[in-house]
């Protein structure tokens, strides 16, 4: 089965888990958007009634053009649940997020869901995080000062550039810095480094997060819970 196949495949089963009336935050990515998608379906037919909140600009302009019924996030006093793709997922459930520069969003909406469910293809399993890289959110000033710094601690950042060469620019218009670190020993050390450096707005690192995860395989979605 194709990659893609294997996305559509856990984007479509994870609307299983939206219940009538719930608050529900939408992801962002290639693997959400069928989920997406499949929500609008449902929605449309008249078999779920949700509000929903968005990580990002395009999930809610996909979202409001299938007829879903969109909360800007401070107008919603809960979120049930929320169903997003990740980049990497090892074997302790801990995650990194932002290949799509939505990790700021992402990760506050993650936060202050009560359940969260994420949909991954099975390449984005891991033993260890770190050869993805992880994403972080700076804001453009000073951006090149803190480029030399991270530099300094051996982390290897590369400014996330796209196709035209231009920056890449997140819906809060901060540039994205990617830290090339193949492999990541200790995850919580570094995300606490990361979370006291000025400049940085947020990183991927999304540690004691995820409660369940559906993995598109060959034999189909599987669903596995972290009972941790
Ligand atoms: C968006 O910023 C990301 O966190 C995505 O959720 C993640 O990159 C997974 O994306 P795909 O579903 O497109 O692989």
């Amino acid at each position: 089965m194709k990659q893609d196949q294997l996305k559509q495949a856990v984007g479509i089963k994870s609307v299983d888990f939206i219940q009538d009336h719930m608050t529900v935050g939408l992801g962002t990515g290639s693997t959400v958007y069928y989920m997406v998608e499949e929500l609008g379906k449902r929605v449309q037919a008249g078999d779920l009634t949700v509000n929903c909140v968005s990580t990002s600009q395009r999930t809610w302009d996909q979202a409001k053009k299938l007829g879903i019924n969109m909360l800007p996030l401070d107008q919603v006093d809960h979120i049930d649940l929320t169903i997003d793709g990740a980049d990497e997922i090892d074997t302790q459930f801990q995650g990194v997020k932002g290949g799509g520069a939505a990790l700021t969003y992402e990760k506050i909406v993650a936060l202050n869901s009560q359940r969260n469910l994420w949909i991954v293809d099975q390449s984005k399993q891991v033993q260890q995080l770190g050869a993805f890289g992880i994403p972080l959110e700076v804001i453009p000033f000073g951006h090149q000062q803190l480029l030399q710094r991270l530099e300094a601690e051996n982390l290897h950042p590369q400014w996330r550039m796209d196709d035209q060469g231009q920056p890449v620019l997140t819906d809060m218009h901060n540039y994205i810095f990617d830290l090339h670190l193949d492999q990541l020993q200790h995850p919580h050390l570094l995300a606490d480094w990361l979370d006291h450096q000025t400049g940085i707005i947020e990183h991927g690192l999304f540690l004691d997060i995820v409660n369940t995860v559906i993995v598109g395989t060959a034999n189909g979605p599987q669903i596995i819970e972290n009972i941790r």
